[in-house]
């Protein structure tokens, strides 16, 4: 598929009818309130509350008694960083064998995980090989996010009908691309050490300087996000705040009400799947920010 973008929607276009339900955790990544609403299928949100971003066992259940076709689940999370334990995913799979809904999953991250935490896939746990439709990509995972390649994998009925969506949507990815990433997918393990050892040091650096300057934030268990709590600058409008802090900081962020469905406006998303010098130049322009924007 053209990334894990195409994956995910031909996915939700392969077990959704226009009306049908699909349990999305919130926050969730943008791109999937966007799938629903272009495959006519309704969102029920869940919760997932901060810190640990943890759902609600009861509320989750509550979802799956509304009879969804399929829960999209984002794991390493974008934009909280929620690796999911194999309780929880054991949880959400005796739930969707109860309830006998599809299981589609995001795992862009499934490299970018920091110990102790664990990626588990959801395909290998007892029974969800045949309800889960597993959506990724090798964006993250080599580094390159303009090739747009990315993959389905899920049983053979379920592929003959994603193989349809497919060819009407992309027909293709780029053959030469294709060709040309095989290089990667040859790869042996110590390539997926090293990738992991990097991001974890990329994120130890980026969190002892946001520690050094003070202010709250998440500790992300996988992917490369970092959620600031700006409630001490006492803004009302979390866009605002991005708004200035690129205009009086010089450091780019997303306004985190765009993640979330209920009404938080206290977060704001950091990525630091960058150069060393790059992440010390943004904390260098972060440490002086409670005099460069000043408490409202
Ligand atoms: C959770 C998640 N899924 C999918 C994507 C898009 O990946 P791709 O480049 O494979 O389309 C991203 C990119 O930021 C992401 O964070």
């Amino acid at each position: 598929t053209c990334g894990s973008t195409e994956a995910m929607m031909a996915a939700m276009m392969t077990v959704t009818d226009p009306g049908d339900k699909v349990i999305v955790f919130s926050p969730f990544y943008e791109n999937y309130g966007a799938d629903a609403i272009l495959s006519g299928a309704e969102p029920i949100y869940v919760p997932l509350y901060p810190p640990e971003f943890d759902f609600n066992p009861d509320e989750l259940e509550s979802a799956f008694k509304q009879h969804p076709k399929a829960l999209i689940l984002c794991n390493p999370s974008n934009p909280c960083g929620k690796v999911f334990t194999y309780n929880e995913l054991k949880f959400i799979a005796d739930l969707a064998e109860k309830y006998d809904t599809f299981v589609i999953t995001d795992e862009v991250y499934e490299h970018i995980v920091y110990a102790p935490n664990r990626h588990v896939y959801f395909a290998t746990l007892p029974g969800m090989w045949e309800r889960t439709i597993s959506c990724s990509s090798l964006s993250k995972t080599y580094s390159i996010t303009g090739w747009r390649l990315g993959y389905i994998i899920a049983p053979p009925n379920i592929i003959e009908v994603a193989k349809k969506v497919h060819d009407f949507l992309t027909v293709g990815a780029a053959a030469p691309l294709q060709e040309a990433a095989v290089t990667g997918l040859r790869f042996g393990d110590e390539y997926y050490d090293d990738l992991r050892e990097k991001y974890t040091e990329k994120r130890d650096l980026f969190i002892k300087g946001l520690n050094d300057i003070g202010i709250k934030h998440t500790v992300p268990q996988g992917a490369y996000y970092v959620m600031l709590d700006i409630s001490e600058f006492g803004f009302e409008s979390d866009l605002e705040f991005c708004d200035v802090l690129a205009r009086d900081v010089g450091v780019g962020a997303v306004p985190g009400s765009s993640f979330f469905r209920e009404p938080v406006n206290n977060l704001i998303r950091l990525h630091f799947a960058k150069k060393d010098e790059t992440l010390y130049e943004a904390l260098n322009r972060l440490s002086d920010i409670r005099k460069k924007i000043p408490k409202r």
